[in-house]
């Protein structure tokens, strides 16, 4: 099942912006119970165990799960195993379960990390090599939010299944569930406090060479109850796009606010996976187990109706198959094309970070703008429920 596929990265990509970056690589969560969370991303998310790293591979302080698609998306899954290893152990006891980095893949580590800090990002990890009989890796850590890092990887030398430490998984694990066809990571989402997302976005920006690609500002994103804001950064060539949402002042909390109440911080909220089906992906989904948040109103779907037969039949999906599995879909002015999604609820106990699903249609580049209205009241719903509204 493994022997053919390296998790490395995409040598041959040859990037289109000046930081060198050739695209998402993995995310790795800090949690309390990996082989838990494992689970769930291969039973629920449809993911495949692929590697593997802990006592049995050298590693007596910690357990890293790799779960991947055969598209080369990537999910680590770390937990520590003494108390001693207090990057991880600290950072779940104040944090609960969420993402610690997301790394990109680029063609030279030391130019990377050297331009970023050189243009104001904060070093965590200077480039380092982690060697083994396959070869070398290198990377390298920036600071990004309350206690998370974007990380730089290359992995042109060398020829393991990911990364040295990581073998085959020693366990046996086997699940039935449908398939889900994930494809890639879409975009990542970061919540700050107020006043944080101008800072943070001009951080990104400088640091690597980023834009800002879309602004929402003021009554842009607001429900009868609460509001936000969020500025989307992206690099030049748009293979990454960061949004940073900060709360607004509104009648009641903002769901922004219930994330870093609840984080401890800021963090990240949610990671959106691309899918080229997605009314088979979430169907399976669900039959794997997964949450999502309520379906909105018919009326919501009566007007998806109107708008695609104004745009001559623009929709090409059963927009009735839509409603029953309560997936959104943006209509698209600027683009003319329109975008397909639906969150997962979160993830684990704390109300915080969740899954979003994504399909972009006919050049969608938005971010289903089109569609806070009736995802935001839906996830102030379940925040009523917690009583955190
Ligand atoms: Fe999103």
């Amino acid at each position: 099942m493994y022997m053919d596929i390296c998790y490395g990265g995409v040598p041959s990509k040859i990037p289109q912006n000046s930081m060198g970056i050739r695209g998402y690589d993995y995310v790795e969560f800090y949690v309390g119970s990996a082989k838990q969370v494992a689970f769930w991303h291969m039973k629920a998310l449809g993911l495949d165990l692929v590697g593997y790293l802990g006592p049995e591979t050298g590693h007596r302080d910690r357990v890293s799960y790799l779960l991947a698609t055969k598209t080369n998306l990537k999910i680590v899954i770390t937990s520590a195993l003494q108390p001693g290893t207090y990057e991880i152990s600290s950072f779940v006891q104040k944090h609960g379960d969420g993402v610690k980095r997301w790394c990109v893949e680029v063609v030279n580590v030391n130019e990377t990390f050297s331009k970023a800090v050189k243009n104001g990002a904060v070093p965590i990890k200077k480039p380092y090599r982690l060697e083994d009989k396959d070869g070398f890796v290198e990377q390298a850590a920036i600071r990004l939010y309350d206690d998370t890092e974007i990380n730089f990887i290359n992995y042109d030398n060398y020829k393991g299944l990911f990364k040295p430490g990581y073998e085959k998984p020693v366990m046996n694990i086997q699940v039935s569930r449908k398939e889900t066809n994930l494809k890639i990571v879409d975009h990542i989402v970061g919540n700050v406090y107020v006043n944080e997302m101008d800072y943070w976005a001009s951080y990104i920006n400088s640091a690597l060479d980023f834009e800002t690609f879309i602004y929402f500002g003021p009554g842009d994103i607001s429900t009868k109850y609460s509001a936000l804001l969020s500025k989307v950064v992206r690099s030049k060539d748009s293979v990454i796009k960061n949004p940073i949402n900060e709360p607004l002042e509104a009648a009641r909390k903002s769901q922004i606010d219930e994330f870093t109440e609840q984080y401890n911080g800021s963090g990240i909220q949610h990671v959106a996976l691309v899918t080229n089906n997605i009314i088979e992906t979430v169907a399976n989904m669900k039959e794997n187990g997964v949450e999502f948040l309520d379906a909105p109103p018919s009326t919501y779907y009566d007007d998806i109706r109107k708008r695609s037969e104004e745009r001559g039949g623009l929709v090409t999906e059963d927009i009735s198959e839509l409603e029953r599995l309560g997936i959104l879909c943006d209509v698209e002015l600027d683009s003319g094309g329109y975008l397909l999604q639906l969150f997962t609820k979160p993830l684990f106990d704390r109300p915080t970070f969740f899954y979003e699903i994504i399909q972009r249609r006919k050049g969608a580049s938005g971010f289903g703008q089109g569609n806070f209205l009736a995802l935001f009241e839906a996830i102030e719903r379940d925040q009523e429920r917690r009583g955190n509204l």
